[in-house]
């Protein structure tokens, strides 16, 4: 059976699959059953002595676009929106502290790695709250410098509301936050970033300097959405969201910051299933947070998305998820490579498989694509080898070759302006020329 066990900076997680900071790890209860779901780690609701964020109005969550595909094995879609209007937890920090007391011995019993999330104003709260969680029992902490709708418009005093996102906004701030608690306690500190941020590696080389044991990115952004037949936005305002289509961007910055920095990275929004686990380790992330689609699917899809990480290792011979871990970097695309990657292709359609659906001739821009009936036939002159026609095929009638000349391939390209290009066209217009008769 493969080694799921990930190493994120100095703690061991049995997996790396941890609960995105939310209501999921919100009171003891729920931890203790985050633990029992099989989690490497579970981390808590953010608290802040904000009373503000304490609050939530309600709906408090909305899903656009959830039911259209509700069929879903997974019951989470990979096209929907989750906007939401929850802030930090309704459970003061001093409070929650009890709550750590209470459940650390639970989770370490379990080897589950706990780890605690705050929200600070000022260094004092800051000081004050994560050396109480430290003492409680968590391993590691967040830093909420993600949070993104501090009270600004509500306070009379812009510090109470330098809160959360404030952090990756003005990362020298969040740097100090962190070398000060660097000096207070002695466990891991992972900043948590908001997506709306500036240059991420410039924030986590910062972060880096101040002695971050590592990275948790991202938490929510501000997303809109728009009830066509109201015309209202929904749930639109102080709320944030997250999807799963928005894991693209995560990757790009879980890679990014890999290849610029060794920081540990935990890496969460947008991964709903086993295979986005394997995709962000891939990019470089030491372990992945997930949230919200965990809070739909229920803690029952913890193991299966486990026991599909677990198959997917078996099926490719790899005996630990740890060395799957940035894989990906190496081969990412450079200046260089492009430039020696470029080269002329041509697709051609093998007629006994065509079906004569026509979805190539649609999808052709290069106007290369003829459709006869119950057929189609490429222009070879005309096609620019884009590859669009087979990958689109419904049933891969459409091969790609490569030309033995370039000329060829910038021909296809500019084939609508031969009068510009006279040399590239010359022997097709002299085809072309009428051969002379006696009468001319
Ligand atoms: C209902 C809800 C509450 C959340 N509360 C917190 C929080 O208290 N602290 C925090 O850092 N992130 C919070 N988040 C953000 C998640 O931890 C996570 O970063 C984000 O949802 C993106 O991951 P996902 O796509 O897996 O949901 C919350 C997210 C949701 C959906
Ligand atoms: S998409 Fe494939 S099957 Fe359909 S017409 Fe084109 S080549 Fe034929
Ligand atoms: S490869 Fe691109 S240009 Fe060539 S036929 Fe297919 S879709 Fe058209």
């Amino acid at each position: 059976m493969p080694d799921l066990s990930v190493q994120l900076g100095p703690l061991k997680l049995k997996n790396p699959l941890i609960t995105g900071a939310g209501p999921l790890a919100g009171t003891a209860d729920h931890i203790r059953a985050c633990v029992d779901a099989g989690f490497g780690a579970v981390c808590t609701k953010t608290t802040s002595h904000s009373f503000y964020l304490q609050r939530y109005p309600r709906p408090l969550y909305t899903l656009v676009d959830y039911m259209k595909f509700r069929e879903n094995p997974y019951y989470v879609p990979r096209d929907y929106t989750w906007l939401h209007r929850e802030h930090n937890s309704f459970i003061p920090p001093d409070i929650f502290v009890n709550i750590i007391k209470e459940v650390a011995d639970y989770c370490h019993d379990h080897n589950c790695v706990l780890i605690g999330t705050f929200a600070g104003r000022g260094i004092a709260e800051w000081e004050k709250t994560v050396a109480a969680y430290a003492e409680a029992g968590v391993d590691a902490m967040e830093l909420n410098f993600c949070c993104p709708f501090p009270p600004t418009e509500l306070v009379a005093d812009p510090e109470d509301a330098f809160m959360g996102i404030e952090y990756t906004k003005h990362p020298e701030k969040g740097g100090e936050v962190v070398r000060r608690m660097k000096e207070i306690v002695d466990i891991p500190l992972f900043p948590k970033l908001s997506p709306a941020g500036g240059d991420f590696i410039e924030v986590a080389k910062i972060f880096k300097q101040a002695g971050a044991d590592g990275l948790s990115f991202f938490a929510n952004e501000k997303f809109m959405r728009i009830d066509i037949e109201t015309g209202k936005p929904v749930n639109y305002g102080p709320c944030a969201g997250t999807m799963p289509t928005i894991k693209a961007h995560t990757l790009r910055w879980i890679s990014d910051i890999s290849l610029a920095t060794d920081l540990p990275i935990i890496g969460g929004r947008g991964a709903t299933r086993w295979d986005d686990i394997i995709e962000f380790m891939m990019a470089g992330a030491a372990a992945v947070e997930m949230c919200s689609p965990i809070m739909l699917q229920g803690l029952g899809y913890v193991k299966k998305h486990l026991q599909g990480v677990e198959e997917f290792l078996e099926r490719k011979r790899i005996d630990s998820i740890q060395s799957i871990r940035g894989r990906a970097l190496k081969h990412i695309y450079t200046a260089q490579q492009m430039i020696d990657d470029v080269k002329a292709l041509y697709s051609e359609i093998d007629m006994l498989k065509c079906i004569g659906c026509h979805r190539c001739t649609d999808v052709c821009v290069y106007g290369a694509i003829q459709a006869l009936p119950q057929k189609a036939r490429i222009l070879k002159e005309k096609c620019a080898g884009c590859t669009l026609c087979a990958q689109i095929c419904p049933v891969a009638a459409i091969d790609v070759h490569e030309r033995d000349n370039d000329d060829d391939h910038f021909r296809a390209l500019a084939w609508e302006h031969q009068e510009f290009f006279p040399e590239l066209f010359k022997d097709v217009q002299n085809k072309k020329k009428p051969k002379k008769t006696k009468a001319n």
